[in-house]
């Protein structure tokens, strides 16, 4: 413990001590608005004990920050400096794509340099944690937080989580100014919510958390995050955020956790609705022996400080938890430099300079460029050359709210619609402003009104209140009036490029049968609606992959291409095989999805030539060395992933069918062909055994080198 620490917490009474661990909203503190995901309470908190509470989450802009922490510094007694936190999910005020779509990426480079801008952006404005990143694995779209996340896959998760923390926190040792710390969410397993339904109990084994959860948190941890926020679920039984096994056992001893853990908004509070604590002080004390530090927008820290105060004689136990609790968000604090400077960071000239800036809006568009996925290009139909002659319509061609959930400080005012953008560079392009409901639809006027046109360009899809915290869906379809435009497009003989706005998977089997063309931008960001337009122009070459598998009907879900192996599988065709009744698969759709992970279209043509090992026999400490040619086939330049897919062939438990353990992006140029050397840690072939421990199995594998899930290039070789 570091002296100045210690001597603080010397000085603190226990309601000091127990403000000092309570989060408020920016509210409280005549901050701005917040996104109030939960209840709230003004009356619950004294103006004493607002001058002693220990942080705040959503206030920003440097100079609302500098004054509301000069402010409680004057009136507050022992003068530690507030802690200002907020949800930076992907972008501060520069938005960049969801991070589903820039999971689609699938590059952490990328990933780390969006989250660099992002901090940048939120310590100049005053900020100095952020609630992000989000690393729940997730396996239904049916949750509406999968836009938060980073896909299906543990590896993928785990690469971009790393690749996130050490863009908000930076590389080095020491948190500088331009550097927030991060919050790894939510501790755990938020995305298995059971039914997709949100807050809802999350009811998985140990074993299956362990070889599929885990990864992402862990590998957040191994970057060095400082925060770990806990999850609204139960696990194995208990609400994490009075889960000891999840918290002090796992978290804290065996993973090695010694920053600060936050609970969610209200998550200790709601101990007693999850019926684990029968009143707000048990449930505090319930938290504390969890180890959580921070109680987010729950009274039940304060409530407890408030019993406590009025015994004689306070279990040395109690006070012991406090003051652990007191000393990680002290040194967090003291790590933020806060000590020295209470102003760290907040700037106004720096903010005007560093906030919003043509540089960063050009990365915002580079990364939504990169996160669109092609999911058709029937006969090749884009890109358009300048001179076609297109119809715009649909429900999203002038909307402007591209950013998505989750971007509080994005003002989509401030975005270009898609109309607009392709406007300027398709001049014989027409809007139709009209709304077409499928009742109203008359056929022989959109004939008319479509009729100069080769091409027709339908923006469709989702709004950002359609994903995000508590949007789990029921219904993963399109709108019904929106299918029904596609459908009279369809019948009158359009060309259709369909343009897919959405923040979760969706159940697109009629889209892509009613349409030429499909894109999917997902909630693209700042710049989202000109990154469509240079895909469509064709200046850019999409490349994004899909992190989620979009099923054929909502029926399959949950659906991920890492499922375990059956002991009935259905191998070969994907149909609906009437002779062969007594296997794993439905009577009345197909196993696969519509589209599985990893795939995404590309205007080019690449081929995976060969791929030869280095090393056929891989010894337990060391690394599968091989080298892929790739050859671009086709006439234009573009940028692929290279995905490297294993399989077990025996293991002591059942093994994914596949599980994805490289995978790198490339550019080639056209008619190239290029050797790519990668390589896979034997340690990455780590899995959890029957003991819950693990390690590496000696034995046969195979890898399956390719561009989506279904790769095909299939060599052997053997751990040794
Ligand atoms: O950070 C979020 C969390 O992910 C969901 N509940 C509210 C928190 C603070 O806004």
């Amino acid at each position: 413990m570091t002296v100045r620490i210690t001597e603080l917490i010397d000085k603190m009474s226990l309601l000091e001590k127990v403000e000092q661990l309570s989060q408020l909203s920016a509210d409280y503190f005549q901050g701005d608005e917040v996104a109030l995901t939960g209840p709230t309470d003004k009356t619950k908190v004294t103006t004493e004990e607002l001058y002693s509470v220990g942080s705040v989450l959503g206030i920003s802009g440097a100079d609302r920050a500098r004054k509301i922490q000069t402010d409680y510094l004057q009136h507050s007694r022992l003068k530690i400096p507030l802690l200002f936190m907020a949800d930076v999910v992907h972008g501060y005020k520069t938005i960049f794509p969801i991070p589903l779509g820039l999971a689609s990426s699938f590059d952490p480079e990328l990933v780390e340099q969006a989250a660099k801008i992002a901090a940048k952006e939120a310590a100049a404005s005053g900020l100095h944690a952020v609630f992000a990143p989000m690393v729940d694995l997730v396996r239904d779209p049916r949750w509406g937080r999968v836009m938060e996340a980073n896909g299906e896959d543990p590896f993928l998760n785990g690469s971009l989580a790393a690749a996130s923390v050490r863009g908000f926190q930076g590389r080095g040792e020491s948190l500088d100014e331009n550097h927030v710390a991060a919050c790894v969410k939510h501790f755990a397993a938020y995305g298995a919510a059971e039914g997709g339904r949100e807050y809802n109990t999350v009811d998985i084994s140990e074993w299956q958390f362990r070889d599929q959860y885990l990864e992402g948190y862990q590998r957040a941890l191994a970057a060095g995050v400082r925060l770990v926020m806990t999850s609204f679920n139960t696990l194995f039984g208990v609400p994490a955020t009075a889960n000891q096994v999840l918290m002090r056992s796992i978290l804290r001893k065996e993973l090695g956790f010694n920053g600060v853990l936050i609970s969610d908004w209200n998550a200790i509070g709601e101990l007693k609705e999850h019926g684990v604590a029968s009143s707000q002080t048990e449930a505090a004390i319930k938290a504390l022996k969890a180890g959580v530090d921070i109680d987010m927008m729950s009274f039940a820290y304060r409530e407890l400080g408030r019993q406590l105060e009025k015994r004689e004689h306070v279990p040395q136990e109690l006070i012991t938890l406090l003051d652990e609790a007191v000393y990680r968000v002290l040194k967090l604090k003291e790590e933020l430099g806060l000590f020295a400077d209470p102003f760290r960071g907040m700037d106004a000239l720096k903010e005007e300079k560093n906030v919003f800036t043509e540089d960063n809006l050009e990365i915002a568009q580079k990364a939504a460029e990169e996160s669109t996925v092609l999911l058709e290009n029937k006969e090749n139909l884009l890109p358009l050359s300048p001179n076609t002659k297109i119809t715009l319509l649909g429900p999203l061609a002038r909307e402007k709210d591209l950013l998505g959930s989750w971007s509080w400080k994005g003002d989509s005012h401030e975005n270009m619609t898609i109309a607009a953008a392709l406007q300027s560079k398709f001049k014989k392009m027409t809007v139709l402003t009209e709304s077409f409901t499928a009742e109203e639809l008359d056929l022989v006027a959109l004939a008319q009104k479509t009729a100069a046109s080769q091409i027709v360009i339908v923006a469709l899809g989702l709004t950002s209140d359609q994903s995000g915290e508590a949007t789990s869906m029921t219904h993963l379809e399109l709108p019904a009036e929106q299918l029904a435009l596609l459908k009279a497009l369809k019948k009158i003989g359009k060309k259709v490029v369909t343009l897919v706005v959405t923040g979760r998977p969706l159940v697109l089997t009629e889209v892509s049968k009613l349409s030429d063309a499909v894109l999917l931008p997902w909630f693209p960001g700042s710049r989202g609606a000109q990154a469509i337009t240079e895909i469509i122009a064709g200046a850019i070459n999409p490349s994004g992959k899909l992190p989620m598998s979009f099923p054929r009907s909502i029926g399959q879900i949950p659906l991920y291409y890492n499922s375990l192996r059956t002991g009935r599988p259905l191998t070969g065709e994907d149909s609906l095989d009437k002779e062969n009744k007594y296997l794993s698969k439905y009577i009345d759709e197909q196993n696969s999805p519509l589209y599985c992970f990893g795939y995404g279209q590309s205007y080019a043509t690449f081929e995976i030539k060969e791929v030869v090992l280095a090393n056929n026999q891989v010894a337990k400490n060391d690394e599968l060395r091989l080298e892929v040619t790739v050859a671009n086939e086709s006439q234009i330049d573009g940028q692929t992933v290279i995905q490297g897919y294993t399989h077990q062939c025996v293991a002591e438990t059942a093994r994914p069918v596949r599980e994805l353990k490289m995978f790198k992006k490339i550019a080639l140029k056209a008619k190239t062909v290029k050797k790519v050397e990668m390589r896979i840690p034997t340690a990455r072939l780590a899995y959890v055994h029957q003991d819950l421990t693990s390690s590496v199995d000696r034995g046969a594998y195979e890898l399956y080198v390719g561009f989506d899930a279904n790769a095909q290039k299939k060599i052997s070789f053997e751990i040794i």
